[in-house]
């Protein structure tokens, strides 16, 4: 009798005390979540409303690795990376420079890559310039563009061309919730959780190189900013044609020493450190509004990146590793700095024009395609870079 009730017992606990403890696990997962969604809340609406922080400790870590390599779009949920203090001091030491380069690999938004890409195309863009990201979106990088056929008779090679957007962390909440439904739609937004600003461009485009290297290779990188215009179908004609494949570091060369002088002024925003860079000059680099780099380079700059201290100055420490295994940049007048009227036909001259308004990108776009159609190429230029 006393053995059927044991047996009766302990069957009733076998079943029901499981479920007990199951529910029990399950319940406290679902009041951890509510509570951490509603603390986070919490911490963001402080911050919208101006006040800081109270804890922005750092993450030293937040590279999440399963988001590296990944093909696919991937969002990280952890919005207290986006109240960190503003940094205003522009004089930086080693260590701080140590801690920023870090920042090169802490994604918060990755885009996609799931073909293999001849030239991948890193607009740096700032998080708020959503009318930039959309007017290059629907012309000059819209398919529609890419995919004219021929220029001048000549057809151009069927090579896949691919806009990345490169921005870094805002300190506003309602523009970074836009800035992921954006990258949502798109998947081509690459974010960093790095403050956004001008002195952290470096870290920008080191990222992109960096995240192009691990998981987005191309033949090819050409690297731009979000008021220009890139004539995608000229880019390819040259490429498919070029006399070589490797060592190409080319754009607008800034050779006049006068113009390369490091500025020592602390209240400049171009102010570069003795103990970031101790020389007077740079080194011949290409202007950061548009250059054009081969694959082996860009492994030689991912893999050297760590031995050079990094300075602010986002074109000239690109010319600053490049030079230091001997690389020289190659000019090309096809990256034009002015932003004018151009007659039609010298269109189908210019590979990327600079200051460019968003009401202008649909104006040249369209008469770009009218230039392929129009005008004839002669046949010695498409050959040559300048
Ligand atoms: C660059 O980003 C880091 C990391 O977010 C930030 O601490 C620093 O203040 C930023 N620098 C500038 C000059 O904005
Ligand atoms: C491309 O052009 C075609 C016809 O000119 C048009 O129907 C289509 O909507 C365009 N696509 C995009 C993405 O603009």
């Amino acid at each position: 009798m006393h053995q059927g009730i044991a047996r009766v017992a302990v069957c009733f606990l076998a079943k029901f005390g499981l479920f007990y403890v199951f529910f029990a696990w399950v319940f406290s997962l679902v009041m951890t979540y509510v509570l951490v969604t509603y603390l986070t809340s919490d911490l963001t609406n402080k911050a919208d409303n101006g006040n800081q922080p109270s804890s922005p400790s750092l993450p030293e870590d937040t590279d999440n690795v399963l988001f590296r390599n990944s093909p696919h779009l991937k969002l990280t949920s952890n919005l207290k990376h986006l109240h960190l203090p503003l940094g205003s001091s522009w004089n930086s030491t080693p260590h701080d420079d140590m801690k920023l380069m870090s920042y090169v690999h802490k994604y918060s938004i990755l885009p996609s890559c799931d073909q293999t890409v001849f030239l991948n195309i890193f607009v740096t863009s700032a998080p708020r310039n959503f009318k930039q990201r959309s007017a290059i979106r629907k012309t000059w990088c819209s398919l529609n563009m890419t995919s004219v056929i021929s220029v001048g008779q000549r057809i151009i090679p069927d090579h896949v061309t691919r806009c990345i957007f490169l921005i870094g962390r805002s300190m506003s909440y309602s523009i970074q919730n836009a800035v992921r439904s954006e990258a949502m739609q798109h998947h081509d937004i690459l974010q960093g959780l790095y403050l956004d600003s001008y002195r952290n461009l470096t870290i920008k485009v080191l990222q992109g190189l960096i995240w192009s290297h691990r998981s987005c290779p191309s033949a090819y990188i050409l690297k731009t900013d979000d008021d220009c215009f890139v004539n995608i179908p000229i880019v390819k004609l040259l490429l498919g044609q070029a006399s070589r494949e490797r060592n190409i570091y080319l754009g607008h060369v800034m050779g006049n020493e006068a113009r390369r002088k490091v500025i020592r002024d602390p209240d400049s925003k171009w102010h570069v450190s003795a103990s970031q860079f101790s020389s007077q000059y740079y080194p011949p680099y290409v202007s950061g509004f548009g250059y054009l780099l081969s694959w082996d380079l860009v492994e030689i700059i991912t893999s050297i990146y760590r031995s050079i201290n990094i300075i602010p100055i986002e074109d000239a420490y690109i010319g600053i590793l490049l030079n230091s295994v001997g690389i020289t940049p190659i000019h090309s007048d096809r990256f034009n700095v002015h932003s004018i009227q151009w007659h039609l036909c010298n269109l189908l001259y210019f590979v990327v024009i600079h200051k460019v308004t968003i009401e202008s990108q649909a104006l040249l776009s369209s008469q770009c395609v009218h230039s392929y159609l129009k005008c004839s190429i002669k046949n010695s230029h498409i050959f040559l870079w300048d």
